[in-house]
């Protein structure tokens, strides 16, 4: 493909036809030349960029991905040629771009907004990068193989692959030094033609870059949340759903991925859910570190944003420039983790294109390839061999936004059938400032089985049933609540009051964590699984006391429960050995109360 394209200075266009007919993103286009379902066009003097949704003999639908005010009817439609593509290559990680991939930081440079059909390239041409060689003139190389590598950030180094559909012999290759993004690097011959390939390339963006093969889903993308890790874990390669009313902390929630997730690349698409609040993230993100490192999270992130001044289609491109560019880095061999906030906001966009379409509405408006769209973005989610062996993966966590918190309307229902784990967010937990705000008996992960074998393996060989006894615990205290709510807590038995006891201990202990607070803010899977047996512990124990007659308020009042309900604040995850004190403490008064029971008997 063509360098110059996208978003580039000068078009390698032709002109197709003329506007006949324009109503917000959507087009109409008189044609006097042919073009393809998926070809990329540019509409109107400003060049506007946009995409053919639909063609006949001598008409075509066309969406357009910037606002049509000024296009004016019999207008001219450039067509590019090519589908719908990103730019590929170093500069990728640190930038914020639009949805099609208009550098932001770049263009706001410029002028205090991005302006309409304001161009920019996506990748700097100027700058220079250092490129050292790891391939040699004269061997043999297949698509995928590294060619060399470039310290894209101080944290990232950028592998230039051969690109998926080329192989062949090596005739030249470039000698360590610095180069830009379109001077060429190396020469591959193959069947007698020679191809020069350089550190970018384009990649039509609804296709999915291939892979050698799919591997299961068996390591876990650790998070540091312990209600995520423990009881509902996303594997790496994975897919997860964040459903959640307004407020209920599907933004804190990805946040914290972001920050704490063991990804090596994140990418984060945002699709602003309030009026300002993707221009918060724009300039959030940037000031955010990351923990593990102490270096700016924006050295291993790229964010994709739609602000609120741009139009609904933007949204669509961005979900398709948000994965391309994920699935680029996974073939570097990364765990790349891709988070979109919100795709609620990206099929409302589908939603009014298809109204101007006047398609017809299946569910609440939503036309009827909803599913369709949202199961092809899920889906191009994976724990991959890449082309040149190595193991990678493509994480994708996508936030539902369902108005109300009614996840019974189309987008979170169509989430649920494409993606493996449900983080279900609850308003009534949110509005008592219980966080994270997950219902933890709506929510599940159908990772559990998969990722059992690391945890057993890496921590804890009980890490299933620990998990499967907790759980336990939880839905005994749900159904006991109904009870209550029916005669009250008091007019249980107390093994039953225990339950209820115990089930709010966890619940305090473990599953509630403050993103805020220092300490607690990212949990190791040691810490997890350390709290997670203390409070078992403490469970257990109480019972065989319980048994011997000591009322629940004893059980309720010792001094080592409000120890342990702060443990997961005051002791920090190097210095687990706290933790065995405080089990240590947990006997000596439960071994007390046993002894003042026992004694009364
Ligand atoms: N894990 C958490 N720890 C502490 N506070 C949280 C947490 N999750 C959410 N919150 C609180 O809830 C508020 C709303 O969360 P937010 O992510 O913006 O909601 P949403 O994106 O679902 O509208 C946050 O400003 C914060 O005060
Ligand atoms: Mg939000």
């Amino acid at each position: 493909m063509n360098d110059s394209t996208r978003a580039g200075a000068q078009t390698a266009s032709n002109l197709v036809g003329r506007t006949a007919w324009i109503s917000g993103p959507v087009v109409r286009a008189n044609l006097s030349n042919q073009v393809f379902m998926g070809e990329q066009v540019e509409v109107g003097a400003e060049r506007l960029i946009g995409e053919v949704i639909g063609v006949s003999d001598q008409q075509a639908l066309l969406q357009v991905y910037e606002e049509t005010d000024g296009v004016r009817p019999d207008d001219p439609v450039y067509g590019t040629g090519l589908p719908m593509f990103v730019t590929l290559g170093p500069g990728l990680i640190g930038s914020v771009f639009d949805g099609i991939q208009r550098p932001l930081n770049v263009l706001q440079q410029r002028g205090a907004y991005v302006e309409k059909g304001a161009k920019a390239p996506p990748l700097n041409p100027s700058q220079r990068w250092g490129f050292t060689p790891r391939k040699a003139a004269g061997t043999t190389v297949q698509a995928g193989d590294v060619l060399g590598v470039i310290q894209e950030t101080p944290v990232m180094e950028h592998r230039v692959l051969v690109p998926p559909d080329r192989q062949g012999k090596l005739v030249t290759v470039a000698p360590e030094g610095e180069y830009t993004i379109s001077d060429v690097i190396a020469v591959i011959r193959h069947d007698n033609a020679e191809t020069p390939i350089t550190m970018a390339q384009h990649w039509p963006v609804k296709r999915q870059r291939p892979y050698l093969e799919h591997l299961p889903p068996v390591v876990p993308l650790i998070t540091g949340q312990r209600i995520l890790d423990l009881f509902f874990p996303l594997a790496k390669g994975g897919t997860a759903a964040i459903p959640g009313g307004f407020g209920t902390g599907k933004t804190v929630t990805q946040h914290q991925l972001s920050k704490w997730a063991d990804a090596d690349v994140i990418v984060y698409v945002g699709c602003g859910e309030r009026g300002n609040e993707m221009a918060e993230v724009l300039m959030d993100f940037p000031r955010l570190t990351d923990p593990r490192t102490g270096r700016p999270l924006m050295e291993k992130t790229v964010l994709i944003g739609n602000t609120s001044n741009m139009p609904v289609a933007a949204r669509e491109a961005s979900i398709y420039t948000g994965i391309t560019i994920a699935e680029y880095y996974r073939d570097m061999g990364y765990h790349v983790a891709l988070m979109a906030d919100s795709t609620s906001r990206w099929a409302e966009a589908l939603r009014e294109v298809s109204g101007r379409l006047e398609e017809m509405p299946v569910e609440e408006g939503f036309p009827a390839y909803l599913a369709a769209r949202l199961a092809q973005f899920y889906e191009r989610a994976g724990r991959v061999k890449t082309l040149a062996g190595p193991e990678a993966s493509v994480t994708i966590i996508g936030a539902v936004s369902p108005a109300g918190g009614d996840f019974s309307e189309p987008v979170t229902q169509h989430t649920k059938r494409f993606t493996r784990c449900f983080w279900a967010l609850d308003k009534e937990l949110a509005a008592a400032r219980y966080f994270p705000a997950i219902n933890y008996l709506e929510s599940y992960s159908g990772y559990l089985d998969d990722v059992a074998e690391w945890w057993h393996s890496h921590h804890d060989p009980h890490w299933k049933d620990l998990r499967e006894k907790a759980m336990q615990l939880l839905q005994e205290d749900s159904r006991l609540q109904r009870i209550v709510r029916l005669i009250g807590e008091d007019a249980l038995p107390d093994d039953q009051r225990l339950v209820i006891e115990g089930s709010r201990l966890l619940q305090e202990a473990c599953l509630q964590q403050n993103a805020n607070d220092t300490t607690d803010t990212f949990c190791s899977p040691e810490k997890q699984l350390g709290l997670l047996k203390a409070v078992l512990h403490f469970v257990d124990r109480a019972k065989e006391v319980v048994k011997k007659g000591a009322p629940i308020h004893r059980i309720r009042e010792t001094a080592v429960r409000e120890e342990l309900v702060r443990a997961k604040e005051k002791i920090p995850n190097d210095k687990l050995e706290l933790l065995g004190e405080l089990n240590a403490k947990i006997d000596r008064e439960m071994d007390a109360l046993f002894g003042e029971y026992q004694k009364l008997k």
